[in-house]
Formats: structure tokens, sequence, C-alpha cells
């Protein structure tokens, strides 16, 4: 299994649309070769961030979604208005261990 995780911390006061946003999730990630699931948290110590963790069945499906315009269809819903932190977006890449 291929795990990513993609990291950023919002910026202005959209953190709930954004929570919302992931709730009411398109959903078309679920249909990519290779997805098993997606997780969406958020920690305690500072609800601005949102940390997604998707798990793959292996690295090439998961670069096969990101490249793909199913990535950018994924995308659809960010909410207007959205600001980052700058240079918070981080994506790290990890081998599962066990559950
Ligand atoms: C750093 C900038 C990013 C922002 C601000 C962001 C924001 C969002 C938001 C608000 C949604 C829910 C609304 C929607 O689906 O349109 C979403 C969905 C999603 N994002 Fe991101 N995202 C970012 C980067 C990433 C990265 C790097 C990945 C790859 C691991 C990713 C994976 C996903 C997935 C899998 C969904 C669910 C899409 C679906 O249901 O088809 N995002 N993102």
């Amino acid at each position: 299994m291929f795990i990513a995780l993609s990291t950023f911390t919002i910026a202005n006061d959209m953190a709930p649309a954004v929570k919302e946003a992931f709730q009411n999730r398109p959903g078309f990630v679920n249909n990519a070769p290779g997805f098993i699931k997606l997780q969406v948290i958020s920690p305690t110590d500072n609800p601005q961030e949102i940390w997604l963790i998707t798990q793959w069945n292996n690295e090439e499906s998961y670069k096969t979604w990101h490249h793909s315009h199913m990535y950018h269809e994924s995308h659809s819903g960010i909410p207007k208005g959205l600001k980052l932190v700058p240079r918070s977006a981080k994506i790290r890449f990890f081998e599962h261990i066990c559950e």
C-alpha cells in the first residue's frame, strides 16, 4: 500500500467552509484506479490545518490520479476566497506498516 499525506494551513476564516467542502466532496477520486481510502483530519491544537490522507494500491495509482484531469475535477469545490499560509502546503509519502 502507498500513502500520501497532504497538509496545508488556512490563513483566513475559511476553515469551516473548507471542512464542509470536504464533507460534501465530489467523490471523483473514489473511482480512480487503485484508490483505497481518503481520510481528512484537522489537528485539535490548530483547526486551521487540514491533513489529507489518501491510501493507494501502489505509487503508480497515486501518480496517475495526480497527473490526470480527475485531480482538477476533484478540486472544483474549493471555496472561493480561500487563502493558505504561504508555503504551508506540503506532501509526503509513506509505506504502510500495519493497521
Ligand atoms: C494544497 C492545496 C490544497 C487545497 C487547498 C485542497 C483543498 C481541497 C478541498 C477544499 C477539497 C474538497 C472540495 C472539493 O473536492 O473540491 C479537496 C478535495 C480533495 N483533495 Fe485537496 N487540496 C489541496 C491539495 C491536495 C493534494 C496535494 C492532494 C493529493 C494528495 C489532494 C487530494 C484531495 C482529494 C483526494 C480530494 C477529494 C476529491 C474527491 O472527492 O474526488 N488535495 N481538496
